[in-house]
């Protein structure tokens, strides 16, 4: 039997075939799990992540629209997700946004309170919500996994990460509050710190290449991760192989975070 087979959950962030959640789902996938996927409201938003869903061989995925800065969509998914499925024993949360403008070395200090906030409100705040969402099919499914993707840059200044750092800050500590509230449901809730992966979301912030040149220099393993690096350990936190494992921030980063140094 497959490691995750009779595995079933959702997952918010496939943009495209380069996103972090398309490789945790592929990784998923691969060990029998079976994925439901969200994508952002509209017609070109739904193609996309469509487009990214079929690549990893799924032809009649279960899509459903949500901006989860919205409380409404996010009910209405779940709501949707509960009508048509039998348990839900996972979610990843691969989803962040900050304006792009404020994401450039020496910035920080400008960042207006409505960048700042909502950079929070949908980089973070959304963990609790989805987690307050999932929390009854999960406890009825016998207890589950909540992942989200973190970075870094939330612990020591990453030149051109920001307001982002602050919101990933917010993250991983969300995910701790959750894993104590959440824990007696036998409902775990865990971080992966994730290496700098060519994204839409990374091009975004300044100084992302800088980043990709210097790490294969000094990272331990002397290289950059890969998408599937970080599947790997997704589909292991979503396993009861880790059943013992919440609250929990965990590095995919070839070791990175333990070297002193520029990042
Ligand atoms: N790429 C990296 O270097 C890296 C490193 C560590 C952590 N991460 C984190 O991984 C996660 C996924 O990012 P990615 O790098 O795969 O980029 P990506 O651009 O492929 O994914 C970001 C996703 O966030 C979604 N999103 C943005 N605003 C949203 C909203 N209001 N409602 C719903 N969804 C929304 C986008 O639709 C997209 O699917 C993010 O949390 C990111 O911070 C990325």
């Amino acid at each position: 039997m497959s490691l995750l087979e009779g595995k079933v959950g959702l997952v918010f962030g496939v943009a495209n075939d380069r996103s972090y959640a398309t490789h945790i789902a592929r990784s998923i996938i691969e060990l029998g799990g079976r994925c439901a996927f969200a994508h952002l409201p509209g017609e070109k938003n739904e193609r996309r992540t469509r487009k990214a869903v079929e690549g990893l061989g799924v032809s009649d995925a279960w899509l459903a629209p949500c901006d989860a800065s919205s409380d409404q969509d996010l009910e209405d998914i779940f709501a949707r997700y509960t009508s048509t499925h039998q348990r839900l024993d996972f979610v990843i949360h691969s989803i962040a946004f900050a304006d792009r403008e404020w994401l450039q070395p020496g910035k920080f200090v400008d960042t207006p309170r409505s960048a700042y906030l909502s950079a929070i409100d949908i980089s973070a705040y959304t963990l609790s919500a989805m987690a307050k969402l999932a929390r009854p099919m999960m406890r009825d499914s016998g207890g589950g996994s909540i992942l989200a993707m973190s970075y870094y840059g939330s612990e020591k200044v990453v030149p051109g990460y920001n307001v982002m750092g602050v919101a990933k800050a917010a993250l991983e500590c969300t995910a701790r509050y959750l894993a104590a509230d959440l824990g007696p449901d036998g409902i775990r809730v865990n971080t992966i710190s994730g290496g700098p992966l060519k994204t839409l979301a990374a091009s975004a912030v300044g100084g992302i290449d800088t980043m990709l040149d210097a790490t294969p220099k000094f990272a331990p393993l002397r290289r950059n991760v890969e998408g599937a690096d970080v599947g790997g350990t997704a589909a292991w936190l979503v396993s009861d192989l880790s059943r013992a494992v919440t609250g929990e921030n965990i590095y995919v980063d070839c070791g990175v975070n333990i070297m002193g140094g520029a990042v």
